[in-house]
């Protein structure tokens, strides 16, 4: 198999690679990110890109077409708070920047990624482009309401999987189109969070890209369109 990461410097997205690079059935790991990481295996390609860059994803994409069709793409960015943005609890806190700024990274760049690596995919047999959403992107699942950005941006990603998923299967019937909820990670993402968790609930990241590698493993074209749990369970929009 010849997967593509992108995201492959964060707390998930490298463990994916790690993963990917132990299992026997993958070939290439093309693991972008947007500082350059030394590859992990000699079957890893690192590459760059950057999600407010189009240009930078088309490039990376092209370089990787010229080697053949993909498998997989697994999109394991995403931001909930950066140095200057904290997740709203009120709609006071809203700024149209900052909401601008996690919409861009949270959904706008995950669609140019798949704008531009969807058509890479085989178009025969199994093929899925996962993209990692978050469960609080449900909107009827939300029952304590707050983080309206994050929120709001997963939400927005999920709708774009579906359609991505009704527009993949003109191409390929068996092609997959998914949204992926990861669990409690322990990553840079959630650290400023963890505090008050419930035992028991936080993962590691090599567990969370062992039980996502699992969940991927056992969709079928039936699943597109949809957001999965860690567990494999289906989590409504
Ligand atoms: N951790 C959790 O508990 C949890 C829970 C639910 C959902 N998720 C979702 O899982 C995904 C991965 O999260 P994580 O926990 O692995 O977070 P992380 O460790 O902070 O990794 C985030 C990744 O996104 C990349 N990124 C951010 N902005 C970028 C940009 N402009 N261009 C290119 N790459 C960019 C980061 O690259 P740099 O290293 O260059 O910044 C990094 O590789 C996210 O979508 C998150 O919403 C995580």
């Amino acid at each position: 198999m010849r997967i593509c990461v992108f995201g492959a410097s964060g707390g998930i997205g490298s463990a994916l690679c790690s993963r990917l690079a132990q299992d026997e059935r993958v070939a290439r790991i093309y693991a972008g990110s947007r500082r350059p990481i030394a590859p992990e295996s000699d079957k890893t390609s690192p590459f760059s890109f950057d999600l407010h860059d189009e240009d930078t994803i088309a490039a990376a994409a092209r370089e990787i077409f010229r080697e053949g069709p993909l498998d997989i793409v697994i999109v394991a960015t995403g931001i909930l708070q950066t140095e200057d943005i904290r997740p709203e609890r009120t709609w006071r806190a809203l700024e149209a920047a900052d909401m601008a700024h996690m919409f861009a990274v949270n959904t706008i760049g995950p669609a140019l990624i798949a704008k531009h690596t969807l058509p890479l995919l085989r178009r025969e047999g199994r093929a899925v482009f996962a993209a990692l959403s978050a469960k609080v992107g449900s909107i009827e699942d939300n029952r304590i309401g707050g983080w309206h950005s994050y929120r709001a941006s997963k939400a927005a990603l999920n709708q774009l999987i579906r359609n991505f998923a009704i527009e993949l299967q003109r191409s390929n019937r068996d092609a997959i189109a998914v949204a992926l909820h990861p669990g409690t990670v322990d990553t840079a993402l959630s650290k400023p969070f963890q505090r008050g968790l419930p035992a028991g609930q936080l993962t590691t990241p090599q567990a969370c890209a062992d039980n996502l590698l699992q969940v991927l493993g056992g969709l079928g074209p039936e699943d597109s369109g949809q957001l999965f749990g860690w567990d494999g369970q289906r989590i409504p929009f």
